[in-house]
């Protein structure tokens, strides 16, 4: 049985037969490949776009999906995780999706299980899914030329599980993945390219990914206020100019905090184009996982 705890779970052929199946998605309607399979989604952190694109996901497949409202759950009880899952699982559901704080839980969880686990996000260890869809859109935007293409990932890196699930993923394409972050939030030991401002390198990039800053993963305050840090890490019409660069972002968007007003509103910003492909994508890797 296969999970996907993370993106190197799946080979570059895998990911290939992903992406037709998610072409294929894109222009179908609902259908019934899932028909009779039952998902659980135990979501344990907030969450808008993977939550509800998990859901569109089985249910456009034809699976039925239980969302575990956690805040009600038995953790409130005192059951540990552990315990809530075997239970779970003692319920046969065909795939389980979670996402929790703790880096690492998911693939665990494995052990423990007689289903496909999905890892929708764990701490700021890893967020594959959302990898594997930034990775269908900049694949799908250079028409599967992505050898020798160039990434900014700028923000809060290093508490970022979709830059930590990026910067392993991209590579296997071909892809050259560059930081860009105030010295807190760069990596302290790490084999990629980190840069201080985007100027530096925005003439060489065929894509920006821009960062939410994860506040709720710092023990200590780094800025004054998220205004100051916009001042030099804002995407900005000024440091994008007329080139033809891709400008993507995992949301949720922190408006003229993360990018600016002006480069939301423009057409190289492909973020609900990203969120359109995150079904697709998920979609078909729930047809992969579930037997
Ligand atoms: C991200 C996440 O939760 O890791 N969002 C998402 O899944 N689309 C990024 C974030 O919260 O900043």
């Amino acid at each position: 049985m296969q999970h996907l705890i993370s993106t190197s779970d799946f080979t570059k052929n895998e990911i290939l037969e992903l992406f037709d199946d998610a072409k294929m998605f894109l222009d179908m309607q609902s259908n019934e490949i899932l028909k009779g399979k039952i998902i659980v989604n135990l979501f344990f952190e907030d969450s808008t776009r993977t939550r509800s694109a998990f859901e569109m996901a089985a249910k456009r497949l034809g699976a039925q999906v239980i969302s575990l409202d956690v805040g009600r759950s038995s953790r409130s009880k005192g059951e540990t995780i552990f315990d809530t899952i075997a239970n779970i699982n003692a319920m046969s559901p065909d795939a389980i999706t979670i996402r929790h704080s703790e880096c690492g839980l998911p693939g665990t969880l494995v052990e423990h299980v007689d289903c496909p686990i999905i890892n929708a996000g764990d701490g700021k260890n890893e967020h594959p899914t959302q990898a594997l869809l930034d990775l269908f859109t900049i694949y799908e935007h250079f028409e599967g030329e992505t050898e020798g293409k160039k990434i900014a990932i700028i923000g809060d890196v290093k508490s970022s599980r979709v830059a930590g699930s990026n910067k392993k993923l991209l590579p296997t394409f071909g892809i050259d993945v560059n930081f860009v972050a105030p010295d807190c939030f760069k990596y302290e030991n790490d084999e990629f390219k980190q840069y201080d401002n985007l100027s530096e390198i925005i003439d060489e990039v065929d894509v920006v990914m821009s960062l939410r800053t994860q506040l709720e993963r710092h023990n200590e305050v780094y800025f004054t206020s998220l205004t100051e840090y916009a001042k030099d890490y804002c995407v900005t019409k000024d440091t994008f100019g007329d080139r033809d660069i891709l400008l993507l972002h995992p949301g949720p968007v922190n408006r003229n905090i993360d990018i600016s007003d002006e480069m939301l509103a423009d057409p190289r910003n492909k973020i609900l184009e990203q969120v359109r492909n995150g079904v697709a994508v998920r979609m078909a890797i729930l047809k992969k996982l579930i037997k």
